[in-house]
């Protein structure tokens, strides 16, 4: 294991462009609020990322609200904005950016002939006068602009390298090569990126970046061939989160650096130790869940299940390990609290977990904390989590679950009675139907709220072990042809069912988004 805390000199660093609130947010079901794009903007400072692409910020007012919120307070990283090369997105993109100390515009437009012939219906020409066209007004508003050849891997190798030159000439300064639909291999990769730079004569003046998509499951394998044909920028997002089947994951690309760096002569400037809880906060956001088996970030990726294996371990950890579970954030030992435990106990924790609490923050976990302890003995770190990632979800709370109950049996139709609360107001139902308590539940819900639902998806698991353990559910419901996640936690799985049910009605509530055009 080679711990690297100094770069030998012919070290490259490598630019981590971080795409999770722009791509990643095109997750289907991943859309996040203003609000949570700045909390996981916040986090994104704290893993040490060089830029962050904050948005589309034509898309919506929502996404425009969020990009500039972000321009307005974040300071150190690079804050991005998307467009595409219209006068119009240009503009928006530098109105939601400006305030930044860092700004970058970021314009796209595609060059592959089934591009120009199909959807843009331009000729070569056309599309090289559009791009330096755009370039050109990116580069009137600052001095950093990124171009990006969309679907470049399908795109003719010789136009590219025409496209590639004239938006150079009209001032950008990031080239970025985006396999947009996850066709590319290694090689072709590497060729690609070897051939600009050895046959766009002004290729000196710009960074090359790669930008891969995981439909063949190979965007990191990409990343990385572009990074060794000499790409000097990896665009990626937190656990692989992205268009289809997602992008190059940020902390697969960083550690593969970091872990061969033997190999690979570069390094970036990530907090390794960080990723795990940036990972757990974007899936507790999204509600996308991470797979058990996901490298770095994964429940199993340093769990030793073969008797062998964990005899190696113990006798020493490089015999199987060829991580440090700590080094990417995670803790070996995992601390159980409990009723006793107090307040400051529950803080340095929190923050072992990777979680930084303002006071009043911690005032509400330790009152969930409490009550959480009166029903379970021992509340282990997913318990913690759970409780501050609930906590940090940033929706109005439109309807507040009041109290229900069920009864229910074989052969019987379950009978719910549920009270919400709006403000003051406080709304009751009675009902028999339904295919068993949560169905019955989630019936009496969208009666008493007025909003038609469909239901589809549904998950429940337990966060810990033990027949005590908190049950965390999460579903996606689907409102006028949009789907809205929500998420609830509860040592009584129909609880959790009702609250994570409640949470995503509360987001359709809130969140009246227009249709936005969207970019791969
Ligand atoms: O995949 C893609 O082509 C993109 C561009 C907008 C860079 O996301
Ligand atoms: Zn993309």
């Amino acid at each position: 294991m080679t711990d690297i805390k100094t770069h030998p000199e012919e070290s490259r660093q490598i630019v981590i462009f971080d795409t999770t609130l722009r791509d990643g947010e095109q997750s289907p079901g991943a859309s996040m609020n203003p609000a949570e794009k700045l909390e996981v903007a916040k986090a994104l400072v704290q893993l040490g990322v060089d830029v962050i692409e904050a948005g589309f910020p034509i898309a919506s007012p929502g996404d425009f609200e969020a990009v500039r919120d972000i321009a307005r307070s974040i300071r150190g990283p690079t804050i991005c904005a998307l467009a595409r090369c219209r006068n119009e997105d240009i503009d928006r993109a530098w109105e939601a950016i400006c305030e930044s100390l860092s700004p970058r515009i970021h314009v796209f437009l595609a060059t592959s002939a089934i591009h120009r012939e199909h959807k843009l219906r331009m000729s070569k020409e056309q599309i090289i006068d559009h791009a330096v066209a755009g370039v050109r007004r990116a580069a009137n508003y600052c001095p950093d602009v990124e171009f990006s050849p969309e679907d470049a891997v399908r795109t003719e190798i010789d136009f590219l390298c025409q496209v590639v030159e004239a938006a150079i000439e009209a001032g950008a300064t990031t080239i970025n090569i985006p396999d947009t639909v996850g066709y590319a291999t290694p090689a072709q990769m590497r060729h690609v990126i070897e051939t600009l730079r050895r046959r766009v004569p002004n290729i000196d003046r710009a960074v090359i970046s790669v930008h891969c998509h995981d439909d063949l499951g190979l965007a990191l394998a990409n990343s990385l061939a572009g990074i060794e044909a000499g790409a000097g920028q990896v665009e990626c997002t937190i656990n692989g989160i992205g268009e289809r089947a997602g992008n190059c994951a940020l902390e697969e690309v960083v550690m593969a650096l970091r872990t061969r760096h033997d190999y690979y002569r570069a390094h970036t400037r990530i907090v390794t130790q960080r990723l795990v809880p940036t990972s757990r906060l974007v899936a507790g956001i999204t509600g996308l869940q991470v797979q058990r088996n996901k490298a770095i970030v994964g429940r199993n990726a340093f769990a030793h299940e073969a008797g062998i294996h964990q005899d190696g371990v113990l006798k020493e950890p490089r015999t199987y390990e060829i991580m440090r579970p700590e080094d990417v954030g995670l803790t070996r030992s995992d601390l159980v609290l409990g009723k006793h435990s107090g307040r400051a106990a529950l803080a340095a924790r929190a923050e072992e977990l990777g979680y930084r609490l303002t006071p009043e923050q911690l005032n509400i976990l330790f009152e969930d904390f409490k009550r959480l302890a009166d029903k379970k003995k021992e509340i282990y770190d997913g318990d913690l989590i759970a409780l501050i990632e609930h906590q940090m979800q940033t929706v109005a709370e439109t309807f507040v679950l009041e109290s229900y109950e069920v009864s229910t049996g074989t052969g019987r139709t379950p009978r719910v009675r549920l009270a919400l609360r709006r403000g003051e107001e406080r709304l009751e139902t009675e009902l028999s139907a339904g295919d068993g308590p949560i169905d019955a539940v989630f019936l009496a819900i969208e009666k008493l709220t007025g909003l038609p639902v469909v239901c589809r998806d549904f998950h429940v698991h337990s966060v810990t072990v033990g027949k005590d353990a908190l049950g965390e559910v999460t579903v996606q419901l689907e409102h006028a042809g949009e789907l809205y996640r929500g998420r609830g936690v509860s040592t009584d799985s129909v609880e959790a069912s009702a609250l994570a049910f409640l949470n995503a009605i509360n987001r359709i509530v809130a969140n009246q988004a227009e249709p936005a055009p969207t970019a791969e």
